[in-house]
């Protein structure tokens, strides 16, 4: 596939699963880039690159960071855009590839609180004049599997929510490969299509493939509701504990779709969750 050069951009999250492959690919299509991160420490970028400090909710910490950057690649980020686009705009930046939710256009998310926040995010980006704003939708990360890794290596025993509900997780590579898509080719609308790995499994069958890759007996067990809500709240706000609750449901209710975006766009097959958790098996 042949890439051409849409001008210096600036990878925010640079450090993050998502952003960390979005850098990398840039770097090695040999294309002009810039680093950020909130609190960029030594040695955590490579040395032949400009790195910054920008935080999204301190829109004056930005204007070094934009600075001669025509594309921006951003997560949504709760708090208000208003001062991201305005510095974007000042900076003569052009395009911000926005890491988004797929939720936002999956119909039966709707009214789901992460899904709301993701829209009202992509909504105030969308409206900004003099801006391509690209929304990047993965439905399911992959990744949400490294919250077994705790209980996996403290115990090999997994306590899930609706074990056999069917979702598609897509590998953090792919969801930067249509990220990077959106930066280096003429973009279509499927950049901003629904972006899901290759075919749905279940959460047990993810657990199972965890202990293929890692060589455990991992045990699943199952929460109520009640118990999950508990469990979830340990680690993040009620009403996001309860957004994922509802993304669990409405899984189990057959409602999470597998989608062929990811191969539309990359011209190659998502990566399947055996090879994730190969990826990943020194995390568990
Ligand atoms: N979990 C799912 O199934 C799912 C589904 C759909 C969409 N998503 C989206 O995907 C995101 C996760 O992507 P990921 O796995 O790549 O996340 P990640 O590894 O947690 O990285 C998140 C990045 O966001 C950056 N960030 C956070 N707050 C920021 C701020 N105020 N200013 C600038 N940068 C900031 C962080 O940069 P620092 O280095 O500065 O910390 C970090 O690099 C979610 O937040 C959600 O929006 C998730």
């Amino acid at each position: 596939m042949s890439h051409f050069d849409s001008g210096p951009t600036l990878v925010m999250g640079a450090r993050g699963s998502i952003g960390t492959f979005v850098l990398n690919a840039l770097r090695e299509q040999g294309l002009s880039v810039r680093a950020s991160a909130r609190k960029p420490q030594p040695g955590q970028f490579p040395t032949d690159i400009e790195v910054f400090a920008a935080d999204l909710g301190d829109p004056a910490s930005l204007h070094s960071a934009f600075a001669s950057m025509r594309q921006v690649f951003l997560y949504a980020h709760h708090g208000s855009p208003h001062g991201v686009i305005a510095a974007a705009r000042a900076a003569g930046v052009d395009k911000i590839v926005l890491m988004s939710s797929g939720s936002v256009i999956h119909p039966t998310s709707a009214g789901n609180t992460i899904t709301e926040e993701h829209r009202a995010i992509e909504n105030a980006f969308a409206a900004a004049s003099g801006l391509t704003v690209v929304p990047v939708r993965p439905l399911v990360l992959a990744t949400n599997a490294l919250n077994w890794a705790w209980p996996i290596k403290a115990g090999n025993t997994v306590a899930l929510y609706k074990p056999d509900a069917l979702t598609a997780p897509i590998h953090e590579s792919d969801v930067a490969a249509v990220a990077v898509a959106a930066l280096t080719e003429n973009t279509s609308p499927q950049v901003s299509g629904l972006l899901t790995g290759p075919v749905r499994l279940s959460q047990r069958d993810q657990v199972a493939a965890i202990a293929a890759a890692t060589g455990k007996d991992i045990t699943v067990t199952e929460l109520s509701r009640h118990e999950a809500s508990a469990q979830f709240s340990r680690f993040m706000p009620a009403d996001e504990a309860e957004a994922v609750l509802q993304f669990l449901d409405d899984a189990d209710a057959g409602n999470s779709p597998a989608t062929d975006t990811v191969t539309q766009v990359t011209g190659r097959p998502a990566t399947g969750f055996d090879i994730w958790a190969a990826d990943h098996a020194a995390d568990f």
